[in-house]
């Protein structure tokens, strides 16, 4: 399409000679974005660009690649390779096993490896689409003594746990364990839903270490501190108008658990 001589890309192409009628994509898309042509073949409905949320679905979900989204054709989109899909089995153990790790080793986090575990986190879900996380990751010793640091002096300073800030003064960090990295999952505060989305990423990146033999545990009184303590947003770098929402401290684990702990049974009402 040409306006004004410049060429204008649609949000949403479809390529009309791919497509087989099969509807796949008329069914899979969450706001029913297309419209059913009389004969099976896909147009959109007014304003379908401007209501588009970019999930993709149309894109994955056509065998024959006739929708582009974006400008990204399905070619360039990876195959799902059902020969590497975990059997139920295999994911109750890592879910079942996965076990908040207090005792890390000295031994660094491979970056490489943060970097992979940011990338399987962005595949969770978000509200609306709105992907609004961002990570902060610090594997740099001196910073996270100095966050371990700050986080005691403020708990002390609003009296909560007084007893953590004193373990630190005899050397005993009970704030970041002594983790080699930690992970800080943040995002816009004006986002849609920014706690619950850094939250399940964060839960993604947890359980995606695991599977790796990474050990994790939920940074809470670091939470706690992050978003008011100004030196500890320093530290973070943490953009003005973000917060972060959850923190993850990663290491490898200096204990191995060979069973699994009891817990509350399932509580579920059949309605
Ligand atoms: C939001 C949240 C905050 C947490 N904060 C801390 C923390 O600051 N320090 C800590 O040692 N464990 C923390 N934990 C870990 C919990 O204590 C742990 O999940 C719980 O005891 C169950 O153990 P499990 O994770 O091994 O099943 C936190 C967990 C969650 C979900």
């Amino acid at each position: 399409m040409h306006h004004n001589g410049a060429i204008h890309m649609s949000r949403i192409e479809i390529d009309y000679d791919k497509c087989v009628k099969d509807r796949f994509c008329i069914r899979a898309c969450p706001y029913k974005l297309f419209a059913d042509s009389g004969d099976g073949s896909p147009v959109l409905v007014e304003n379908a660009e401007d209501l588009c949320i970019d999930c993709g679905h149309c894109l994955a979900v056509c065998p024959f690649g006739a929708i582009a989204l974006n400008g990204v054709h399905q070619e360039e989109l990876p195959d799902r390779a059902p020969s590497l899909d975990p059997s139920p089995e295999s994911v109750e153990q890592l879910f079942t096993f996965r076990r908040s790790i207090r005792a890390y080793k000295k031994t660094p986090v491979e970056r490489e490896l943060l970097v992979k575990l940011a990338e399987i986190a962005r595949f969770a879900p978000s509200a609306v689409n709105n992907q609004p996380v961002h990570w902060i990751m610090v594997d740099s010793k001196d910073v996270l003594t100095q966050i371990v640091s700050h986080t005691a002096a403020f708990m002390r300073e609003q009296g909560v746990l007084p007893r953590l800030a004193e373990a630190l003064d005899n050397g005993m960090d009970l704030i970041l364990r002594d983790a080699p990295a930690l992970a800080v999952a943040h995002a816009p505060s004006s986002a849609l839903s920014p706690q619950v989305d850094c939250v399940i990423a964060a839960t993604t990146m947890e359980l995606a270490a695991a599977s790796h033999g990474l050990g994790a545990c939920w940074a809470g009184l670091l939470m706690r501190s992050a978003n008011d303590c100004a030196p500890i947003r320093e530290l973070l770098r943490l953009p003005e108008d973000h917060n972060a929402y959850a923190a993850l401290m990663l290491g490898y684990p200096k204990l191995q658990y060979a069973k699994r702990p009891p817990r509350t049974p399932a509580r579920i009402t059949w309605i």
